[in-house]
């Protein structure tokens, strides 16, 4: 089954080929730069964005992967959640292809589809054609070629395993038990901000550039985790809910009273490698606690923040000694990619979900049950 899908639900505009499981081209344009600008995403500068980017990164996939849109046999895209003007542009777009093409359309939710992402993986083998080709996390504005790598992703379904699994980004903070493939439920979430927020608008308060969180990850491998003592919301609280938005304000207050930890590089990074621990703390204790709680044998991670290096470090101390296994998103598919939309959409063909309505509409504030 060859796909065609499309992702505009923020600020990437991202489509992608999949074949049988196989990505055969996923072309990510971001949007970064462009917001990095006003501090955060600018909804109608990103609707603008994804109108002028959307074809020319279609039409690249289309030409990577060597697929003709008469080859297509359904079409994807996500329809929520997401900022309203965003999806728009992708998913109206995508009911047309398949319209025009006459082809089953799916609607995909947006944190479903990062919730089987650690089911596909990245294999190096020789090259018999042009390489898929996945822009790197953060990739350049209209950066749509990626490295020329010979690495192959492709989903492996036949492993898959009941988990509990982590969706982290700047949206989205969620911990979900999935019973069996396409068959989960919702265990926690965010009542306030997303992990990849707090990231973000505390860099925002040491005068980091948006979005902060690969900086302070950065900045982090050289600070004293320990350095500064910020609270772990929820960390003992029974649900498997989070909380970040105290942890922003408490990083708030003590920069007010302590402006001058700014000027010392060395304190910055500190303050980085300390504001993550935290963040990352809480992150993998709850995540371990749920999964015991559930006596799953196996977590999994994705999402924008699984890119994070103690975060990933740290999930794979813990789990080694709990004795799970740890499935990791790709890094390259943490970020928003099309391509998890294009694999999530084939595996609810293949189990037979009824494809979606064409005149069918966004849902931007559909929430994961
Ligand atoms: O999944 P994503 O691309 O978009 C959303 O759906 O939100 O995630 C973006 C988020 C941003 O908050 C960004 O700061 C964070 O992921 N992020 C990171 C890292 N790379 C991206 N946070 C911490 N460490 C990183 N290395
Ligand atoms: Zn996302």
């Amino acid at each position: 089954m060859t796909i065609l899908a499309i992702e505009t639900s923020c600020d990437e505009t991202s489509a992608a080929v999949v074949r049988d499981g196989r990505i055969l081209s996923s072309i990510v344009s971001s949007q970064v730069k462009l917001h990095a600008e006003y501090g955060g995403v600018v909804p109608e500068l990103a609707a603008r964005e994804h109108l002028k980017n959307l074809l020319p990164v279609a039409r690249t996939a289309l030409r990577e992967a060597g697929v003709q849109p008469g080859q297509l046999d359904a079409v994807a895209a996500t329809q929520g959640p997401g900022l309203p003007t965003a999806l728009l542009v992708g998913f109206k777009a995508a009911q047309a292809v398949a319209f025009s093409l006459r082809k089953p359309f799916v609607g995909i939710h947006h944190h479903e589809a990062h919730l089987y992402s650690p089911w596909i993986t990245a294999t190096v083998s020789p090259l018999t054609r042009p390489p898929a080709t996945l822009s790197p996390p953060g990739g350049e504005r209209g950066g749509v070629r990626g490295d020329e790598t010979a690495k192959q992703y492709a989903a492996d379904f036949s492993a898959f395993q009941p988990n509990v699994s982590l969706i982290v980004s700047g949206g989205h903070t969620l911990l979900v038990l999935v019973e069996s493939e396409l068959n989960h439920r919702v265990l926690g979430s965010t009542v306030d901000d997303a992990a990849g927020e707090c990231f973000d608008k505390t860099g925002k308060l040491m005068g980091l550039s948006y979005p902060a969180g690969p900086e302070i990850d950065r900045l982090a491998e050289q600070g004293n985790p320990r350095a500064f003592d910020f609270p772990r919301p929820l960390l003992n609280d029974a649900s498997d809910d989070f909380s970040f938005s105290g942890l922003k304000t408490s990083v708030r207050y003590f920069l007010r009273d302590n402006p001058k930890l700014l000027d010392d590089a060395q304190c910055v990074r500190d303050l980085c490698a300390s504001i993550q621990a935290a963040i990352v703390e809480v992150l993998v204790v709850k995540t371990v606690r749920a999964a015991k709680r559930n006596r799953g044998r196996c977590v999994t991670a994705s999402g924008g923040v699984t890119c994070n290096r103690a975060l990933r470090r740290d999930l794979e101390t813990a789990c080694k000694r709990e004795g799970f296994t740890l499935r990791l998103a790709e890094k390259e598919l943490c970020t928003d990619n099309a391509a998890m939309i294009g694999i999530l959409a084939e595996r609810k063909l293949l189990h037979k979900v009824p494809a979606t309505e064409l005149d069918s509409e966004i849902r931007p504030g559909w929430v994961l049950a």
